[in-house]
């Protein structure tokens, strides 16, 4: 049992044994929720405010603190101050410690893993980028956030689906198929790949303004696709397929995984009952020649289901992919991870799903990430404000490899270890504050020509920020990994009697105790609120506790008794910092 409901337990007791004709005492859950962490620990490990027990006892804060502490009686467990109105306890140091490290041993390195979930769904749709769009740092939040979302989740024992909500889907397609036929070739887009299908776009946009008729071309050819003509069908899904392929790379290098990548078009043949639907539940009205949900009363735009043409548009598929996902998986939660920009369209989509009457609409949750910017300015593709994830995920790796190689020219799978930091200073840059923040890439520009004669910028991340090894970074919080582990490495050769927890008093130690107790109820919170950010704080903050620990106190050459204490307690740092790293998508390497 952890401490907080020990103690909310105790509370409980004591307040029946004082007051036992008392109505309307909060239970232990209650007083478990109520429990505080004080700002300094010097008032206490734990702090219990005595307001909520005046209205049912009658009598002022600072006299319910002062009796429930005269009958306080469980040393072994804490002990008990009454300051104002709060009860302060401070927790046995001795016995926090020996539990602590005997509960964390016994999880088998899934310290705070647990069955909250067991028998619900949760679905995510993250990622979900766009075919024939090269994948870039835009992207990287909403495919960071919900891969560790997803990792949260499945540690507290919930199923997960993870969807990739393939942008499959539109008019450009065509367009795309038209230039291609025109000035492209087969091997050059094999090639080329993303790149070269975003050159043939842009071309059609240029030859279009000089030759309107290209525009009823490109019509054409998406018309060809929705008919499910096999030439511009096949053409069609190789472009995807390609896209794909590209992005995979981006993803094996990430660790991102999905379960489904069914897409807008996958919705194609799924729209048709929605809309009969809406139209029997008479939620459909016409606006200029369109078809709406009306949101008036809701204060929010009409909901456009149907172009004048008959087109459908990407709330249409929307509304069809959570009635798929509610039928299919059977969703307790259907998570968007989306930028805050689309905020109006999910209102408006989780808004007509309750005017069809499905209650599980509510069960549909926005979860919205701030704006990303290179060195203040906004990404804009067209003027080359952009970093593409594959160019950003190598140059940390190379710059990753450059100070292996200068600081630690002998360890082995050099290429592995850096993939693995590279990634980390990335990944803990996007997850490292709270996820509706935007994040600006301190950057450095550079101006050159490209070979079409172009002038462009090249922004190039400023990673002796992101990869230093001292501050707060990803990299810190692996190298402190690696430290616990050389440290048990050498324990290893070394014979030590039982521990003496009494060796884990000083406050140093129970600092980083205190931090490793918490981490289970961290993780939940993260859960409930959707935010990763709370994990990456929870490892850095273990890894400075562990550091400076480590710097105050010699642990392999004291007491051996005391020593073998320090030593559990590496472990558990290791265990803990290995096992919260990998909930927001980090490798722990065991040296570098
Ligand atoms: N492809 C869209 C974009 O890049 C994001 C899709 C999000 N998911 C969804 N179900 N709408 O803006």
């Amino acid at each position: 049992m952890d401490m907080k409901t020990r103690i909310a337990e105790l509370i409980t007791a004591v307040m029946a044994e004082n007051w036992p004709e008392a109505q309307g005492l909060p239970a232990a859950g209650e007083i478990r929720g109520l429990l505080e962490v004080p700002p300094d620990s010097a008032m206490g490990d734990y702090a219990f405010p005595c307001f909520r027990l005046a209205k049912a006892l009658r009598m002022a804060p600072p006299k319910i603190a002062l009796a429930l502490a005269e009958k306080w009686n469980a040393a072994d467990t804490a002990s008990a101050q009454a300051v104002n109105g709060y009860l302060n306890f401070f927790l046995n140091r001795v016995n926090f410690a020996r539990e602590t490290l005997e509960a964390v041993a016994a999880s088998n390195g899934r310290w705070g893993a647990g069955e909250d979930g067991s028998g619900k769904t949760v679905c995510l749709d993250y990622s979900s980028i766009n075919i024939a769009k090269r994948f870039h740092i835009g992207h990287l939040s909403t495919t960071v956030i919900g891969n560790s979302l997803k990792r949260i989740y499945d540690y507290l024992g919930y199923r997960t689906v993870g969807i990739n909500h393939l942008g499959d889907w539109g008019t450009q397609f065509g367009k795309m198929i038209c230039a291609y036929k025109r000035w492209g070739d087969k091997e050059t887009v094999e090639k080329g790949g993303v790149d070269e299908m975003t050159r043939l776009y842009v071309r059609f946009g240029v030859e279009a303004k000089k030759d309107p008729s290209l525009e009823d071309e490109g019509r054409a050819w998406f018309k060809k696709i929705e008919d499910g003509d096999p030439e511009a069908l096949e053409i069609f899904r190789w472009f995807k397929d390609v896209t794909l392929k590209d992005a995979m790379r981006v993803y094996d290098i990430l660790g991102v995984q999905f379960d489904s990548y069914a897409g807008e078009s996958f919705y194609n043949d799924k729209m048709e009952p929605v809309i009969e639907d809406l139209r029997e539940k008479g939620l459909l009205t016409q606006s200029e020649g369109a078809w709406v949900v009306d949101l008036s009363d809701d204060k929010m735009p009409p909901c456009l289901i149907l172009k004048k043409d008959g087109a459908t548009l990407y709330a249409t598929r929307d509304l069809a992919a959570a009635k798929y996902r509610q039928d299919t998986y059977h969703f307790d939660k259907c998570l968007y991870v989306v930028a805050y920009q689309q905020d109006l369209h999910f209102r408006q989509v989780f808004r007509v799903l309750e005017k069809m009457g499905y209650p599980w609409a509510k069960n549909c949750v926005h979860v919205a990430f701030g704006m990303v910017s290179l060195g203040g300015e906004a990404l804009s593709t067209r003027d080359g404000v952009i970093v593409y994830l594959d160019e950003l995920l190598n140059q940390a790796i190379d710059k990753a490899r450059g100070i292996i190689e200068e600081k630690s020219p002998n360890l082995e799978n050099k290429d592995e270890i850096a993939r693995q930091i590279g990634v980390g200073a990335v990944v803990y840059t996007t997850l490292s504050n709270n996820r509706i923040k935007d994040i600006d890439y301190p950057c450095s520009k550079e101006d050159y020509v490209d070979e079409d004669g172009t002038p462009r910028t090249k922004y190039e991340i400023d990673w002796a920020r992101a990869l230093n090894f001292d501050g707060e970074t990803g990299p810190y919080v692996q190298y402190t990994h690696a430290r616990c582990c050389s440290l048990l490495r050498k324990a290893e050769d070394l014979s030590f009697p039982a521990p003496d927890y009494s060796g884990l008093g000083d406050d140093e130690a129970q600092a980083l105790l205190r931090l490793i107790g918490r981490f289970p109820d961290t993780i939940r919170e993260a859960a409930e609120k959707y935010e990763p950010s709370m994990i990456t704080r929870a490892v850095t903050d273990i890894a400075q506790a562990y550091n400076k620990f480590y710097y105050e106190h010699r642990i392999l050459d004291g007491e051996p008794a005391q020593a073998a204490a320090r030593v559990e307690l590496t472990r558990a740092t290791r265990d803990v910092i290995r096992a919260g790293l990998a909930l927001i998508g980090i490798e722990a390497p065991e040296r570098m």
